[in-house]
C-alpha cells in the first residue's frame, strides 16, 4: 500500500498587523489581558485592497509549498481546502485556488470542519494516497475570521484572526510520511461555537431581528476545558496506535487557539514545551490554517528534519477534534536540500 508523504510546505499570512494596543482602541481590553490569557500579542487582519481573499491567501501558501515540492499543478490530482470562511457559500476555495494554480487534472473541494479542517483534509488526502485514487495532493487551509468576528465582542475579536497554510502530499512506496491519522467529533456541542448566519436565518435577518449575518459565537470557558481534554485524548491515540512514547516525539505542533491550552496539552502529553511549535503570539487564532501556518515555519525555520516524528493535533467548532502522526520525509533546512 502506497504512503502519502509531505514534500513541500508553504504560508502566506496578510500585510496589515492589528496589534493589541490597536485592540485597546476598539474594544473595552488591554495588552496585559490578551497576551496573559491567550498568548496573543498581535494578529494579521486582511484588505480587500491587498487582494487577501481567503482564496488569494490560500493560494499564495500553494504557490509556494508547490515551489518547495518542485512539482507542477498538473501534476495535482486532488486539492483540499479547510476553511470556515470560504469567499462565497459556493463554489468553493478550493475551486479558486485551482483557477489561480491552473491545476487542471486535479478535483477540488472544501471541507468545513471548524479548526480542524485542515486535519480532517489532510486525513482525507491520505486515505485517498492509500488506495491508490490520488498520487499528488495539495492540502490547504485558509481563513478570514476577521470577516465574521463580531468587532464589539472582547471576548472573540482579541482571539480570531486571518491567513493560510499548505502542503503538498505525494504518493511513495517508501513506509513513512502519514503514519496515523484519528479524527473526531461531537456535534451534541454544535452550539459552543458557532456562526449566527446561515441559509436557515436569512428571512430573520432581514427582518432585523436580533441574528446579526456572519457574527461568530462561542463559550470560551466550556470550550477551553474540552479542547484540552480532547487535545490531548487524540494525540494520545496517534501514539497509542504507533506504539510511541511522547519522547519519541521531535515536534509537536498544535491548533493556535490559547497559549494556556497549549501548554495544559503538553503538560498532560508529558512532551516539553521545548518541543512544541507555537507563533500564536504573531498570528492569532487562524482556525483551519493555524496548523499548516506553524509547520511550515518550523520546516522553514529548520526546526524538523528528515525522520522526524512530528505530532499535529487540532480542536475546534462542531465540536471536531483530530490528530494525525507524521514521519517527516524531507530534509531540513539544515540538510542541504530541503526535498528528499
Ligand atoms: N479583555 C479584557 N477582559 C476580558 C476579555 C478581553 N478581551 N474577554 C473577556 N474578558 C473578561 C470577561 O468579561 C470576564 O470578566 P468577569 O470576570 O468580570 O466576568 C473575565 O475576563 C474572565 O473571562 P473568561 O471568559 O472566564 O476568561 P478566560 O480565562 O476563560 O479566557 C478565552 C477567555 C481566552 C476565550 C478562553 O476561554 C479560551 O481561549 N477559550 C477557548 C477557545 C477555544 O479553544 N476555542 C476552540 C477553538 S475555536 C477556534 O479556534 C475558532
Amino acid at each position: 500500500m502506497p504512503h502519502a508523504h509531505i514534500i513541500g510546505t508553504g504560508s502566506s499570512v496578510p500585510k496589515r498587523i492589528l496589534t493589541n494596543s490597536d485592540l485597546e482602541r476598539i474594544v473595552d481590553t488591554s495588552d496585559k489581558w490578551i497576551a496573559r490569557r491567550t498568548g496573543i500579542k498581535e494578529r494579521r487582519i486582511s484588505s480587500k485592497a491587498e487582494n487577501e481573499s481567503t482564496a488569494d491567501l490560500g493560494l499564495q501558501a500553494s504557490l509556494k509549498a508547490l515551489e518547495m515540492a518542485r512539482i507542477s499543478s498538473d501534476s495535482l490530482d486532488m486539492i483540499a481546502v479547510g476553511t470556515v470562511t470560504p469567499d462565497r457559500q459556493f463554489p468553493g476555495v478550493a475551486c479558486m485556488i485551482q483557477k489561480g494554480l491552473k491545476a487542471h487534472r486535479a478535483y477540488a473541494f472544501d471541507v468545513s470542519a471548524g479548526c480542524s479542517g485542515f486535519l480532517y483534509a489532510l486525513s482525507m488526502a491520505d486515505n485517498a494516497i492509500r488506495v491508490g485514487s490520488c498520487k499528488t495532493a495539495l492540502v490547504v487551509g485558509a481563513e478570514r475570521l476577521s470577516s465574521i468576528v463580531n468587532w464589539s465582542d472582547r471576548s472573540t475579536c482579541v482571539l480570531l484572526a486571518d491567513g493560510a497554510g499548505a502542503v503538498v502530499v505525494k504518493s511513495r512506496k517508501k513506509k513513512g510520511g502519514i503514519l496515523s491519522a484519528h479524527m473526531q467529533s461531537d456535534g451534541n456541542l454544535w452550539d459552543l461555537l458557532y456562526s449566527s448566519y446561515g441559509t436557515s436565518f436569512i428571512p430573520e435577518v432581514l427582518h432585523g431581528l436580533d441574528v446579526k449575518p456572519f457574527h461568530l459565537k462561542m463559550e470560551g470557558n466550556r470550550l477551553f476545558k474540552r479542547a484540552v481534554e480532547s487535545m490531548t485524548s487524540i494525540a494520545g491515540s496517534a501514539l497509542q496506535h504507533n506504539s510511541m512514547s511522547p519522547e519519541k516525539v521531535a515536534l509537536l505542533v498544535p491548533h493556535q487557539a490559547n497559549i494556556r491550552i497549549i501548554r495544559a496539552v503538553a503538560k498532560n502529553l508529558n512532551i516539553p514545551m521545548e518541543k512544541v511549535y507555537t507563533n500564536i503570539h504573531k498570528y492569532g487564532n487562524t482556525s483551519s490554517a493555524s496548523i499548516p501556518l506553524a509547520l511550515d515555519e518550523a520546516n522553514r525555520k529548520g526546526f524538523v528534519k528528515k525522520g522526524d516524528y512530528i505530532l499535529l493535533v487540532a480542536f475546534g467548532a462542531g465540536l471536531t477534534w483530530g490528530s494525525i502522526l507524521v514521519k517527516w520525509s524531507m530534509k531540513g533546512i539544515n540538510e542541504n536540500s530541503n526535498s528528499g
